[in-house]
């Protein structure tokens, strides 16, 4: 699909060759796993928040033609699930990146790299005209990536969250669904 690049750093033993290859239904599994692996409540909650099999199973089923694996001795060892978008009555169309990982065995080898030139084709193929990444700010090593890669316009987003258990209405619903266990 496309011209492999070299590995650019030097181990002490080398890789394994990568492909890069369209998504296949049986890869749900692994490429979940991965992202589990990679997505960690410690380092990246909302990350791990979002990540669930229903939610990949659903983009897979919805997106599956903008979505890629890398594939080393034939296991997934990274991943890029994008998908376009686009506003009725609107001439833009944009190509989103939702979700990019690689195993940590194979970083900074460019597996990355390739995944994105990949993706780019896949939009561009697709009339996207601007194509869209997200990552937390503290994710150093996802933001050095994507201005290595083209992006800036950089918009800082703020999440916030407010834990709703000390409200009367999650506590009467806690009550009433022990009393339900206790039937
Ligand atoms: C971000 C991530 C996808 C990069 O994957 P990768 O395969 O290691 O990236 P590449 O090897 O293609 O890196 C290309 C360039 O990006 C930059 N880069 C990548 N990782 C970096 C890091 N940890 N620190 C600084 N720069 C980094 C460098 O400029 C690098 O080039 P170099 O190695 O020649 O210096 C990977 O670290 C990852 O899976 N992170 C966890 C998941 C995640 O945060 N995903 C993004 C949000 S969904």
């Amino acid at each position: 699909m496309e011209t492999p690049s070299p590995i650019r750093r030097q181990r002490s033993k080398p890789l394994p060759s990568v492909e890069i290859r369209e998504m296949e239904l049986n890869d749900v599994p692994e490429v979940f796993e991965l992202g589990q692996k990679l997505f960690t409540a410690e380092e990246w909650p909302s990350l791990y928040r979002s990540w669930n099999d229903h939610e990949l199973a659903l983009l897979f089923s919805s997106d599956a033609d903008t979505c890629l694996v890398a594939e080393a001795e034939g296991q997934v060892v990274g991943f890029a699930l994008g998908r376009m978008m686009e506003k009725p009555r609107s001439a833009w169309r944009y190509g989103w990146l939702l979700w990019l990982g690689v195993d940590r065995r194979f970083k900074r080898s460019g597996v990355a790299t390739r995944l994105m030139k990949q993706m780019k084709g896949l939009f561009i193929e697709r009339d996207a005209r601007i194509m869209l990444v997200d990552t937390a700010a503290k994710n150093h090593s996802a933001v050095a990536f994507f201005r290595r890669n083209g992006f800036g316009q950089e918009i800082r987003h703020v999440y916030l969250s407010q834990n709703l258990e000390n409200d009367p209405r999650y506590i009467g619903r806690k009550d009433n669904s022990e009393d339900d266990t206790d039937d």
